[in-house]
């Protein structure tokens, strides 16, 4: 949906320096057309077998990328009472929400019980405890899952891998069969299912499929224990390609193996994914501001930075950058840096790129997930606005912050 025609970069039907030109830059700017074909990748891939699709709202938590989803019928994993609250604003539907995280708080709880969410992916026994003494405040009964720790090893960054016995996440699955024993006694719950997590930008799907065995033989043991255990939850991590070369596992291909080992055991399935639907529809769009060159290299200034795109900063992550206009320029070797203070304030080192000139546009690629969401005020820049593409015409979803926004709520 990102492509050439002659030598200007287009998302959909819509030239992006058009949108660089309106919006200003630097801006995210959203394909809807790849965000619905991923979703429904998802979704007709898993076909009859009950499921729901439910969307990691952390990787793109837009109103408008949520309002897009919940219209074509996602659920959502949330793990935050601002997540639960952005999803209600978007329109989407509560009773396909699961709530996710290890640190939830009784505020967060109690909001998700108002608001009648599906279930709680639930990390500890004290966690447990309290999701029982509230739901008993409000006379009502909670459906929970406790997400087991299956001790996979996901092979990915060391920052989002979490399915290993020394990670904070989750309960050993050695020890859940205690845990739901031990949760009959909280009348408040009811033990739906059992979910899992292990990792995210996952380019192996074996570890998932791993997890996916140890799980349904864990469902099997609490059934024979009589426990109903009706649903499986297994989680998101779908990797998706960052650079040109790398091969991501295929959605449909994927989840044709999750539902064959699901078939015909009377479960609801629940999948959780953020990156592989949001991932590849977004880019950074950002203008070369300068370009300077020291004995050692050569930079190439933009008004983008590590505030408002982190990845390649904190995981040294690669993301693409490719120019709004081809030019016959031979290419150059170039460090992408922003205006932000600080050496770590690059987004990509002695990379091969255009031969890019001020007032020249750039597409940061593959920055939909995890891109606006990690993006702060640091050095007191208004964070970028966010554009949805749908077809021939384009949307700001999100405006550019002002300097008004940056103090908002501050007393002098
Ligand atoms: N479910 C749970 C419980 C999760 O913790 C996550 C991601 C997901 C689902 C969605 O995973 P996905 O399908 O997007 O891989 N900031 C990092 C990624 C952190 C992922 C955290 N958990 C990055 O920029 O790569």
């Amino acid at each position: 949906m990102f492509h050439y025609s002659n030598q200007d970069l287009y998302c959909e039907n819509v030239p992006l320096a058009d949108i660089a030109r309106q919006a200003g830059t630097p801006a995210y700017v959203y394909s809807s057309a790849i965000i619905l074909e991923n979703y429904r990748a998802y979704d007709e891939a898993l076909g009859a077998l009950p499921h729901t699709v439910c969307y990691a709202v952390k990787a793109n938590s837009s109103l408008g990328i949520l309002a897009l989803l919940a219209k074509a019928g996602a659920g959502f994993d949330i793990v935050s009472g601002g997540e639960l609250y952005r999803v209600m604003r978007a329109g989407g539907d509560p009773a396909k929400v699961v709530f996710s995280g290890v640190g939830k708080t009784a505020g967060e709880v109690d909001y998700a019980l108002e608001s009648g969410i599906h279930m709680f992916n639930c990390e500890s026994e004290p966690e447990l405890a309290l999701i029982d003494a509230l739901a008993a405040r409000r006379g009502v009964k909670a459906g929970f899952a406790i997400r087991v720790n299956p001790d996979v090893d996901a092979s990915t960054h060391p920052y989002i891998s979490t399915g290993l016995r020394e990670h904070k996440f989750g309960i050993d699955i050695a020890d859940a069969e205690a845990v739901y024993e031990r949760a009959r006694d909280l009348p408040n719950l009811t033990a739906e299912g059992v979910s899992c997590h292990i990792g995210s930008q996952l380019m192996d799907t074996n570890p998932i499929l791993e997890a996916t065995e140890r799980v349904l033989a864990l469902v099997e043991r609490l059934r024979a224990k009589g426990f109903a255990i009706g649903q499986i939850d297994l989680g998101g991590g779908l990797g998706v390609a960052y650079q040109a070369h790398e091969q991501a596992p295929e959605i449909r291909g994927f989840v044709a193996q999750v539902r064959a080992r699901l078939e015909g055991r009377g479960l609801r399935v629940t999948i959780e994914p953020g990156r592989s639907i949001v991932g590849r529809a977004g880019v950074l769009l950002t203008r070369v501001l300068y370009r300077k060159k020291s004995a050692e290299k050569e930079f190439v200034v933009v008004d983008a930075a590590m505030n408002d795109l982190i990845r390649p900063s904190l995981y040294r992550s690669h993301h693409e950058i490719i120019p709004l206009r081809k030019t016959g320029r031979p290419e150059i070797v170039a460090d992408v840096v922003g205006p932000v203070c600080e050496t770590g304030d690059f987004l990509a080192r002695g990379r091969n790129m255009a031969n890019a000139a001020p007032g020249d546009y750039l597409a940061v690629e593959t920055a939909g997930a995890y891109g606006f969401v990690q993006s702060s005020n640091y050095n007191s820049r208004p964070r970028a606005p966010e554009i949805l593409v749908e077809g021939d015409t384009f949307r700001t979803i999100r405006a550019r912050e002002t300097y008004a926004d940056l103090v908002r709520g501050e007393v002098k």
